[in-house]
């Protein structure tokens, strides 16, 4: 039997006060500012960093953002949560933060959540953009955990990839530490406590058959999965897919769409305020 406690435990615990917030429903209209001033007040390093991007270049305002309050009125409600996000994430890859794998999984990951929530927005889907970005950013949170349990291992699973013998990651990934990435990343969601679409989307993304509620939003975050490696924030797999039209099946994305992402977004995506932040939270690691 596999033994997807012992991965899971090489991340660290998600911080409650992140935890509560990111479980907060996208159409939760009874939650107000005040609560979610509440809860982030909890945690003293997440206030810091909030009233830091409030007060930086990006948002600067005539008078100086001293307290939660008038940050979270500047950055409204879902560039909250995305921040809160992307601090506690920041804080996993600490321990080994120099290793490439890092700089790798980090550029991956934000440009999945960028180009995903930029696929709904172009829809004018405001109601999914949010939890779309906050799936994309996790989706393959089971490839930390591999890692965090044996560096070397996983070094090797990356080195055959890139040699390109045929093998799928997942494939590579049983044969030398006995699970993937999929299964371990739906796992940890699940011991995390997030609602099931998370490990759904850690365990199906890129899969072409699936049977999920959500499978609509798993088929956008795959296709966007594809593009991330394509702009060049990919592992080796994602850059090879052969396909890549047949993973437009079932999603909010069209040959037109597909064109504009790769050729216009990454322009656009570069200037935007959130993905700056980005550079920030992560530094030398989104660097284009
Ligand atoms: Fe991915």
């Amino acid at each position: 039997m596999r033994n997807f406690e012992k991965y899971a435990s090489q991340l660290p615990i998600i911080p409650e006060v992140a935890s509560r917030i990111l479980s907060i429903g996208e159409n939760n209209l009874d939650f107000s500012f005040k609560d979610l001033e509440e809860i982030i007040s909890l945690d003293p390093m997440l206030t810091s960093r909030i009233l830091k991007v409030a007060n930086s270049a990006l948002y600067a305002r005539q008078k100086e953002i001293t307290t939660l309050q008038m940050a979270i009125g500047l950055l409204g409600f879902k560039n909250i949560k995305s921040l809160v996000l992307l601090i506690t994430a920041s804080q996993f890859s600490r321990q080994f933060n120099s290793d490439p794998f890092f700089n790798d999984f980090w550029k991956h990951s934000i440009v999945t959540a960028f180009v995903v929530r930029e696929i709904y927005n172009r829809n004018k889907d405001r109601v999914h953009q949010d939890i779309a970005f906050t799936l994309a950013l996790l989706h393959d949170i089971g490839k930390v955990a591999l890692f965090n349990s044996d560096p070397e291992a996983y070094r090797t699973v990356m080195k055959d990839a890139e040699r390109g013998d045929g093998s799928s990651y997942c494939d590579l990934e049983e044969k030398y530490l006995g699970a993937n990435h999929l299964e371990v990343g739906a796992e940890i969601m699940c011991l995390w406590h997030f609602p099931d679409i998370f490990a759904d989307a850690a365990g199906l993304h890129g899969k072409r058959d699936m049977d999920s509620p959500d499978e609509a939003i798993i088929r956008n975050i795959s296709i966007a999965d594809y593009i991330a490696g394509k702009l060049g924030y990919g592992t080796e797999e994602e850059k090879r897919i052969d396909d890549p039209l047949s993973l437009l099946d079932g999603t909010d994305v069209d040959q037109a769409d597909l064109d504009y992402f790769l050729r216009e977004y990454e322009a656009l995506m570069i200037e935007d305020p959130l993905f700056l932040e980005c550079e920030k939270l992560f530094p030398g690691k989104v660097a284009l």
